[in-house]
């Protein structure tokens, strides 16, 4: 029998093209090749390249993109079906996690890894999924949106924002964000003095597109991530032990070099706490991904207050895929490498399109 084509798909649109690629490499290295081709696919631009084993371990993207166009075969996004059976997604960021990838692929019916549209989305959009996880009684920071007309014209809105602020977010300190980036990109920890540059950081993160800016409490605490999976046999979701990232205190949050960079962020699983709050950590994680519509997997962010609250900063349909990703140190934790890891979750994929039969 001819074994089932993996697309896997790395590159693509967002600012985390290189965090992609990194994560597209190592899924390509362990995927089963007794059971399964890999195919390793680049996206750049509007383009899709078959991406050659030789550029697949080069260190960065641009060690080999200006060379693909001659030394890649480009398909037409029309023609993937002939080359894949089904697509696993190693992109990240907007673009990739966000329903649009996931909605571009049911319209050339190919299936792929991860939640649908719907959840991928909701994902994305830092303030609809609060209100969504608050209204399901799952905590969250407390935050006001601010619109980039307001960001544009500060000197004009200023007052209705620290108005707003003090009604609904009474801190001293708070984390602005844009409301749909990932690893950290345009994020600041902030005061009224430097909100301005703050809100403007966040909101021109992507050069080629405004966005709305998220201000929020910032929560003290334990720093958590926590992967949850799916029981093959049973479909039901299972947690894995959570880490605990600690926080340069200079820079106040996880930023993109304490998340990828080797040596600079602190992260330690399983995470220092008691059993007891372990075991709640797992729960909300699992309530978040029934709430929100998420299949397959999740990472879910959020912090243990001093008081024992558990509160969720950052619900992730994906994890980062690369080696020293948070997903590899937790299943370690209960014996499974990154082979199995892998297996697992394509397992899972293809069963719930009944690709491959369920055990
Ligand atoms: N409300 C908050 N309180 C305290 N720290 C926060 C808060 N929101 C974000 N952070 C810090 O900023 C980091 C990135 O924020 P997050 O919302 O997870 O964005 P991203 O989608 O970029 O990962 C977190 O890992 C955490 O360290
Ligand atoms: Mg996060």
């Amino acid at each position: 029998m001819q074994k089932l084509r993996i697309g896997v798909l790395m590159g693509g649109k967002s600012l985390e093209k290189e965090v992609s690629f990194n994560s597209g490499r190592t899924v390509c290295d362990h995927i089963d090749t007794t059971q399964y081709d890999a195919i390793p696919l680049f996206h750049t631009n509007l383009k899709i390249y078959l991406l050659p084993w030789h550029f697949l371990h080069r260190g960065k993207t641009t060690d080999f993109e200006h060379r693909l166009a001659r030394e890649a075969q480009q398909i037409a996004w029309d023609d993937l079906r002939q080359h894949i059976d089904f697509m696993y997604i190693a992109e990240h960021g907007c673009y990739a996690e966000d329903g649009t990838l996931q909605g571009f692929l049911e319209v050339l019916r190919i299936p792929y890894f991860g939640s649908g549209v719907l959840a991928s989305a909701l994902r994305a959009d830092k303030n609809i999924h609060k209100i969504i996880l608050k209204n399901a009684g799952i905590a969250v920071p407390r935050y006001i949106t601010i619109e980039p007309h307001e960001i544009d014209h500060y000197e004009k809105y200023q007052t209705t924002i620290f108005h707003k602020l003090n009604t609904i977010v009474p801190t001293e300190t708070y984390i602005v964000k844009p409301y749909n980036e990932g690893s950290s990109l345009g994020i600041s920890v902030a005061d009224k003095h430097n909100l301005e540059m703050a809100l403007k950081r966040a909101c021109f993160i992507d050069p080629d597109k405004k966005k709305r800016v998220i201000v929020e409490e910032k929560i003290n605490g334990m720093e958590f991530t926590c992967i949850v999976l799916t029981n093959n046999v049973t479909g039901e979701f299972f947690a894995l032990p959570p880490t605990e990232s600690v926080t340069d205190p200079a820079i106040g949050f996880f930023d993109y070099e304490q998340k990828y960079m080797p040596g600079r962020g602190i992260k330690r699983t399983p995470a220092r706490c008691s059993a007891e709050i372990t075991i709640r950590i797992q729960q909300t994680c699992i309530a978040v991904m029934h709430v929100l519509g998420f299949t397959i997997m999740s990472r879910i962010d959020g912090f243990v207050t001093p008081e024992g609250n558990i509160v969720i900063i950052d619900p992730n349909t994906f994890s980062g895929m690369a080696p020293s990703s948070y997903i590899f140190n937790q299943a370690a934790e209960i014996d499974m490498s990154p082979s199995q890891i892998i297996s697992h979750l394509l397992t899972t994929a293809l069963q719930q399109y009944n690709l491959i039969p369920k055990e």
